[in-house]
């Protein structure tokens, strides 16, 4: 008798909660029908784009990240300052520092002469991420489609959220496992997209010349990276010089990021923090990693994926965007479109 009630209420429960915890999937043949040459287009800006500016695929794998990091992948970030719009583009992580927005535009602009009012810019910042790992010999994986644009930014979100480069391994947990819900894996995985691109002298000075208030510098860092370092940032400079985030092979994505930090070659503060911290789970997965490329290339792809879905707007939740940098219909000029037909182009998408 109890535990017929207590049967029949599970499925009250589980019936009741169930809505509560479906939601629409993202699907790699999102756009199948709707603009099948979608990742051909990509493909052939960042190509053509990445001959005369490699590190332009590293800077768009991390617009990608600063996009999900904040109130989810919905293209957020490449909202610009309106009347309505406080730009995310302005918070500290990304000022004078995110690059790539022109690439998307142009992006954009191809897409919407071939398919004219089907593909959002989120979903956009997903497929150049990929192209970007792939054109520089990393992984490729499908990627799920059908992300949706915001109508907001949220510029102190974007303050919040993004890890700074003087992170210690405890505030790098507290924005990737406790604020995004992601796991230690995924953070050692996604920062080995410093394998490729650069970073500015002022992002970790500190670790040349006076880290951590000690007068000294960052006992974790390679001495003789140490002397070339300071070489590049002046103590008292104006910190824009650039440098290689791996100082191997700087512009192919591979295993070294791992293998640097077994040297004392990380970077940044946070790169070395994965190696030189207690955290016995860290430094097994950068000596996993280090020592396997399928390894870290696996876990890259998983983690990449799983990063993609996070806050996600789907099915006839915000709007496929006309031009990337502002929400459509706010009488700018450019043309609008109708989105509405296109929340059901897709029979595996829907809202609940
Ligand atoms: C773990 C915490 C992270 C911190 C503290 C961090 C911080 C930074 C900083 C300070 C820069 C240099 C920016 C500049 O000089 O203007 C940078 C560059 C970069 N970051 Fe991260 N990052 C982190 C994680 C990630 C993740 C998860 C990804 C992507 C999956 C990523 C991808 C990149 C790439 C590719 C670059 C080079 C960009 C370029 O050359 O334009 N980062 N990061
Ligand atoms: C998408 O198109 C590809 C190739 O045309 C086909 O193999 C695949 O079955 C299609 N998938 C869906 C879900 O329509
Ligand atoms: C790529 O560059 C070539 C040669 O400059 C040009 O003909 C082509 O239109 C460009 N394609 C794209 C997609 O930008
Ligand atoms: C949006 O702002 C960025 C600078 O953050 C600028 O480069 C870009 O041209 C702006 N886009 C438009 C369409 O004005
Ligand atoms: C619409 O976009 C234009 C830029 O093209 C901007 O100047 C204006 O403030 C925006 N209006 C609103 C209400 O967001
Ligand atoms: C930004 O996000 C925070 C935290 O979720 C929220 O409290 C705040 O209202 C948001 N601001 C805007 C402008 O949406
Ligand atoms: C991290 O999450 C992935 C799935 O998203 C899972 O396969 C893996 O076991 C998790 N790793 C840890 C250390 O929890
Ligand atoms: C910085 O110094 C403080 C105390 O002065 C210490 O507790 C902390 O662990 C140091 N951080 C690093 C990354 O060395
Ligand atoms: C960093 O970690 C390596 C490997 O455990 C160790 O040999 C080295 O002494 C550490 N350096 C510092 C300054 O803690
Ligand atoms: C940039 O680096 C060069 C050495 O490569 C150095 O001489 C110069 O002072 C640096 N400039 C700044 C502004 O730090
Ligand atoms: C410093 O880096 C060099 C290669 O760049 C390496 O040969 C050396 O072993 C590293 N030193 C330490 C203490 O890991
Ligand atoms: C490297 O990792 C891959 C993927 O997990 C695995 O299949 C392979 O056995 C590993 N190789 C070695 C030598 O451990």
């Amino acid at each position: 008798m109890n535990s017929l009630a207590t049967a029949l209420c599970s499925v009250v429960v589980v019936l009741g909660t169930l809505p509560f915890f479906s939601y629409a999937q993202l699907d790699p043949y999102f756009y199948n029908s709707t603009c099948s040459n979608v990742h051909s287009i990509v493909r052939d800006v960042l190509s053509n784009v990445s001959q005369s500016d490699p590190r332009m695929l590293a800077s768009l794998i991390r617009l990608h990240f600063h996009d999900c990091f904040v109130q989810g992948c919905d293209a957020s970030i490449l909202l610009n300052d309106t009347d309505t719009i406080v730009s995310e583009q302005s918070a500290p992580p990304n000022k004078n520092s995110i690059r790539g927005l022109d690439v998307v535009n142009q992006i954009k602009t191809e897409i919407e002469k071939a398919c004219p009012g089907i593909v959002s810019c989120a979903d956009i910042l997903a497929l150049a991420a990929e192209i970007s790992s792939d054109l520089a010999s990393g992984p490729t994986w499908d990627v799920p489609l059908g992300r949706r644009d915001s109508l907001t930014a949220n510029q102190t979100l974007a303050s919040d959220n993004l890890p700074g480069p003087s992170s210690t391994l405890d505030q790098l947990k507290s924005k990737f496992i406790t604020n995004q819900n992601l796991n230690i894996t995924d953070l050692v995985a996604l920062s080995g997209a410093h394998t490729i691109g650069r970073a500015q002298c002022k992002f970790f000075v500190d670790r040349l010349y006076n880290f951590n208030s000690t007068g000294n510098p960052d006992s974790t860092l390679n001495t003789t990276l140490l002397a070339s370092l300071q070489v590049i940032c002046p103590n008292g400079g104006t910190g824009t010089n650039l440098t290689n985030l791996d100082l191997t092979t700087p512009d192919t994505f591979d295993s070294n990021y791992y293998s640097n930090l077994q040297l004392q070659n990380g970077l940044l503060q946070s790169d070395q923090e994965l190696f030189n911290s207690t955290d016995a789970d860290t430094i097994a997965l950068v000596n996993s990693f280090s020592s396997n490329q399928t390894l870290f290339f696996e876990n890259f792809k998983a983690s990449m994926i799983k990063m993609g879905n996070l806050g996600v707007l789907t099915g006839s939740q915000g709007e496929i965007r006309t031009q990337c940098n502002f929400v459509n219909g706010n009488s700018s000029g450019l043309a609008t479109q109708a989105t509405s037909k296109d929340s059901s182009q897709h029979g595996m998408v829907s809202s609940m």
